[in-house]
């Protein structure tokens, strides 16, 4: 059932805020400022040698932002990749390590595979899934679920930022057991993430003013994000939502490999869609702008008040979200990003739901 939705993804977006303070409240202890996993650990983040995680598209991508938590908040390694590339590279694994594997459907065959040969690796396997009765559910040693309830739209939106929601806690949960962060930082963290589905929700008003944006970018033949830092990721889901639903090329680039090759791109026809909260990257980002801004590219920038103020570019748009604690930046911001996808889809004219060529569950490989 749609409720008074056009489409499944829309109501998906919408349901967003209460999906995540669902999940949020299942692993905080929000009384007490901690972090409470549902489940109990067969390690000690201490003696942890390595973290890997291995995952397909957008569960991929909720694995690479979760990268820049771990290393921040727990120092210590991280390797990710792509599932189908992990499950035959053959990689050495030291014994004890932790796999963390991503999916929704918990059905990915290349996902599964890679848990799987971490298995035989001796890594101690979490999945990160929002179908508890699932393949990989079932394999892995320990189960942390996403609470989105069941995703109908083909493109992933709510479990995206549910995988999110676990990810962020179990870096917080592993950097106060590690002792990288302080009892007061784990209060202001699990505060931080509590307050994300009230930004969520602020960020859905945006919505009107997303669907007028959408309609320029419906005449684009390319469109380039450019994201720093935990905005990378949210760059590279941008792009990915934009193909799958309106059939655009799109590319996700970490805002600094522009002058390594794509802005040979930039012209008076190129959007490019800037994803910088004023975080500590900010700075960064907007000399990257400028090089744009220099070459014509028309800038849509997704950004807080005060990144808005010191943009120093002209900009086509301007997508103003709240000003967020830099760690829930990436949740809320895959609210806007989601929505310009949607709405450049709905001007298209093409199947938003269901997708060309597209499944829900890739269970082969
Ligand atoms: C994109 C999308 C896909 C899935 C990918 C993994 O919107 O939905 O990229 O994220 O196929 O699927 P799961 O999470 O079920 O393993």
């Amino acid at each position: 059932d749609k409720g008074n939705h056009k489409h499944f993804m829309l109501k998906e977006i919408y349901e967003q805020p209460e999906v995540v303070a669902r999940t949020t409240a299942h692993y905080l202890d929000m009384a007490n400022g901690k972090v409470r996993l549902p489940a109990e650990l067969p390690f000690d983040w201490a003696a942890l040698p390595r973290i890997s995680i291995a995952a397909c598209g957008t569960a991929y991508l909720a694995g690479l932002t979760a990268k820049y938590w771990f290393e921040r908040f727990a120092r210590i390694q991280v390797d990710i990749d792509i599932a189908s590339e992990f499950r035959y590279r053959e990689t050495p694994m030291v014994p004890g390590g932790l796999m963390i594997v991503v999916s929704q459907s918990g059905e990915t065959a290349d996902t599964l595979a890679s848990l799987r040969y971490a298995k035989e690796n001796g890594q101690h396997v979490l999945a990160v899934v929002n179908v508890p009765t699932s393949t990989i559910a079932r394999e892995s040693h320990i189960v942390m679920p996403t609470l989105a309830g069941p995703e109908i739209g083909v493109a992933s939106t709510k479990a995206f930022t549910c995988q999110l929601a676990v990810l962020a806690s179990l870096a917080i949960a592993a950097g106060k057991a590690r002792g990288f962060i302080s009892g007061a930082d784990e209060d202001a963290l699990v505060r931080a993430m509590m307050e994300a589905p009230r930004y969520m929700n602020e960020a859905l008003k945006q919505e009107d003013h997303i669907a007028s944006i959408a309609k320029g970018l419906s005449k684009a033949r390319d469109v380039l994000y450019l994201g720093r830092g935990t905005s990378y990721p949210i760059a590279m889901e941008g792009a990915l939502k934009l193909k799958e639903l309106s059939y655009i090329h799109a590319e996700g680039y970490a805002a600094g490999e522009l002058k390594h090759g794509p802005i040979a791109l930039i012209d008076e026809t190129m959007p490019v869609i800037v994803i910088a909260p004023f975080d500590k990257v900010y700075e960064k980002t907007v000399s990257n702008m400028q090089e744009v801004a220099a070459r014509g590219g028309q800038i849509i920038l997704v950004t807080d008040e005060k990144g808005a103020e010191h943009a120093e570019v002209e900009t086509v748009a301007t997508i103003v979200m709240p000003d967020v604690p830099a760690t829930i930046a990436p949740i809320v911001y895959s609210v806007p990003i989601q929505l310009i996808a949607y709405h450049t889809a709905v001007e298209m004219g093409t199947d938003v739901d269901q997708p060309r060529n597209l499944a829900k569950s890739v269970t082969v490989e």
